[in-house]
C-alpha cells in the first residue's frame, strides 16, 4: 500500500478539532443558501475563507463560519456534516470542541450544546464507526464571566451526557485574554478533563526581543491539564526556551500537534522545523490533529502524510502515532480497549508489525 493509501485507510484518531473551524467548502454553502435561500453569491462571500496570512487572519475567518451558525438547526448541520467527513477519512474517534455561542432571539448556549448532541445521536446511528466526545470551548477573549458560564454549562450537560461531554478547551485567539486557571480547576473536580492550547505565540516584550510567554506557559505546566494543544514556542531551538521544552518533557503531558495549521498561521517557518521533530525524538506523547480542517484545507490523513514523509516515519511508526492517541483519548476504558482492537485488527490485515 502507498503511503497516501495508507494514511487514509488507517484508522485515526482525532483528538484536537474545533468545530467552527472544521466546516468544508460544501458545508459553508449549505449553511449559506439555508440562511439566503434567494442569494446567488455564495462563491464570492466565502472565497475571502482562503485569503489568510497570519494567525490573526485566521481568526477572522471564524467570523465567516460563526455568521453561518447563528442558529440551532445550522449548528445541528454543522455538527452531523463535519463528523460525516470525519468518518470518510477513516477517523474512528473524533473528539470535537466547540465555544458555546448565544445568538440574541435566536439561539442560547444551551440550544447550542444541544444541537451538537442531537447531531451526535444521529450520527451514533448513522455512523456507528466513529465514537465522538464533545469538549466545551472557553475562548480567552471573552472574558471571565463567559468562561465562567461556558464551564457552568459544561459542568451541567457532564452530568446529563456523561457518553460525549468529556472535557473543557482552553482555545480562542493567544494574543489577547487569559488562562482562568482557577475556573479550570473547579471543572476538573467536577470530573472534566482539560485541554489547553499552550504556548502558541511569542509575547513582544520590546521592539528586539520576542520571547516565548513564559510565566503562562509555565503556569499552565503546573496547572497540568490532562493534554496540551500545540506548544509552537516551547522549542529547543528557540531563544529561551530549553528551559520550557525541558519542562514540556518532564510534565509528560501529551500535546495535540496541527502541523498544517502551524504553518498557515505562519507560528512554524516549515514543516521540517516543526516541534513535532523535538518531540517525537524525544519519545514525548503526541498525537497529530487537523485544528480546523476547514479553514485549513486539510485532513486527518493527510497531517498523517505529511509527518510520515516530513519526518521519514515508517509504517510501524504511523500505526504506533495511531495506537497510542487511544491512551491521551477523554474515552473510558471499554472504549479505549475498543478503539486498540479496531487499530490492531487494521495492522493485522494489512500485515504491519510494530
Ligand atoms: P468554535 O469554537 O466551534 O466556534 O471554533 C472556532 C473557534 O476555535 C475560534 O473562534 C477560536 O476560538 C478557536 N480556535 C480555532 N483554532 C484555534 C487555534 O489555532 N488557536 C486557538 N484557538 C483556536
Ligand atoms: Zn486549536
Amino acid at each position: 500500500m502507498d503511503l497516501e493509501n495508507l494514511c487514509q485507510a488507517l484508522p485515526k484518531l482525532e483528538l484536537h478539532a474545533h468545530l467552527n473551524g472544521s466546516l468544508s467548502m460544501d458545508t459553508l454553502k449549505k449553511l449559506y443558501k439555508m440562511q439566503n435561500p434567494n442569494s446567488k453569491s455564495s462563491e464570492d462571500t466565502l472565497m475571502s475563507i482562503k485569503n489568510f496570512s497570519s494567525l490573526g487572519e485566521c481568526f477572522k475567518v471564524f467570523n465567516i463560519a460563526h455568521s453561518l451558525t447563528t442558529t440551532p438547526e445550522a449548528v445541528f448541520h454543522s455538527t452531523y456534516d463535519t463528523v460525516k467527513e470525519f468518518k470518510e477519512d477513516n477517523v474512528i474517534y473524533l473528539e470535537l470542541r466547540s465555544t458555546p455561542r448565544a445568538i440574541e432571539g435566536k439561539m442560547t448556549k444551551q440550544e447550542y450544546v444541544e444541537a451538537i448532541i442531537k447531531a451526535f445521536e444521529i450520527c451514533k446511528t448513522d455512523f456507528p464507526s466513529i465514537l465522538l466526545k464533545l469538549l466545551i470551548s472557553i475562548n480567552r477573549k471573552q472574558g471571565y464571566k463567559a468562561a465562567q458560564d461556558n464551564i457552568e454549562l459544561a459542568i451541567n450537560f457532564f452530568k446529563k451526557y456523561p457518553q460525549y461531554i468529556v472535557g473543557l478547551d482552553l482555545s480562542g485567539d493567544p494574543m489577547t485574554g487569559s488562562t482562568f486557571l482557577e475556573l479550570l480547576r473547579k471543572a476538573r473536580l467536577a470530573g472534566l478533563k482539560i485541554a489547553a492550547h499552550c504556548a502558541e505565540i511569542y509575547q513582544m516584550l520590546s521592539h528586539l526581543s520576542h520571547v516565548p510567554n513564559e510565566t503562562e506557559t509555565i503556569d499552565i505546566l503546573k496547572f497540568k491539564p490532562d493534554r496540551l494543544g500545540h506548544c509552537t514556542c516551547i522549542h529547543p531551538t528557540l531563544q529561551g526556551s530549553s528551559k520550557l521544552f525541558n519542562l514540556l518533557l518532564d510534565s509528560k503531558i501529551p500535546v495535540e500537534l496541527c502541523l498544517t495549521s502551524n504553518i498557515q498561521c505562519k507560528t512554524v517557518s516549515t514543516y521540517e522545523s516543526h516541534q513535532f521533530k523535538y518531540l517525537f525524538e524525544a519519545g514525548h506523547p503526541i498525537c497529530l490533529g487537523t485544528d480546523d480542517k476547514g479553514v485549513f484545507h486539510t485532513s486527518l490523513s493527510h497531517e498523517y502524510k505529511i509527518a510520515s514523509s516530513t519526518f521519514g516515519l515508517k509504517q510501524e511508526q504511523l500505526l504506533k502515532l495511531c495506537l497510542s492517541s487511544v491512551e491521551y483519548t477523554f474515552a473510558t476504558l471499554e472504549e479505549k480497549q475498543a478503539l486498540l482492537y479496531e487499530i490492531e485488527k487494521f495492522s493485522k490485515e494489512c500485515n504491519i508489525t510494530y
